[in-house]
């Protein structure tokens, strides 16, 4: 086990998500987004984001691989389980953890643009924007973040830390 420490705080991530979601409730009134998931990161976020909406949502996931070290993505992506709800016509907003160099959310907005969505947002509780190398922007973003290696509230680091109720940085 590497040591941490807390870089944002349960409650700090509490409040924030209270706010994207009041954003997204007024920015999608009248309509019923689907939410995407991107597995496995962004199951804690969306769940407290789609408890915090106003209005009626529908979700679902999508699992995608990127072949790399622990704390690199190489860029190859690969999808290993597909969405199931048809998106056609419909706006979508997908859900991530984290956005890094971009390329893992660059690949899949490409292929959901692909299937006709009517709409496709991003929404990630981090942006981690300096180290960004393609051009992909974040609609809804929680928070900005410089440097390090992050875990916790669904981001992990091998597996471990996802239950960790808060955001820490790792220290080798
Ligand atoms: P990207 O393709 O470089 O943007 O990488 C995005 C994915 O890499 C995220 O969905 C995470 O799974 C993982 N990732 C990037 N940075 C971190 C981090 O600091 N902690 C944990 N996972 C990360
Ligand atoms: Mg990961």
């Amino acid at each position: 086990m590497s040591k941490r420490e807390v870089l944002i705080s349960e409650s700090a991530i509490k409040t924030r998500v209270k706010e994207i979601a009041e954003q997204i409730s007024e920015d999608y009134q009248g309509t019923t987004p689907i939410l995407v998931g991107i597995l496995k990161g962004s199951v804690f976020f969306m769940a407290d984001l789609m408890r915090a909406l106003t209005i009626p949502v529908q979700m679902d996931f999508m699992r995608a691989a990127s072949y790399g070290s622990a704390t690199k993505t190489s860029g190859t992506v690969r999808v290993t389980k597909d969405i199931e709800l048809p998106i056609a016509g419909r706006p979508v907003i997908l859900i991530e953890d984290i956005v890094d160099s971009g390329l893992t959310l660059n690949h899949i907005k490409q292929m959901l643009e692909n299937r006709g969505a009517a709409s496709l947002r991003i929404c990630a509780l981090i942006d981690k924007i300096e180290r960004r190398e393609c051009d992909v922007s974040v609609d809804y973003s929680g928070f900005q973040v410089k440097e390090g290696f992050l875990v916790g509230y669904g981001l992990d680091c091998n597996e471990e830390y996802r239950q960790l109720p808060e955001i820490c940085v790792l220290k080798e």
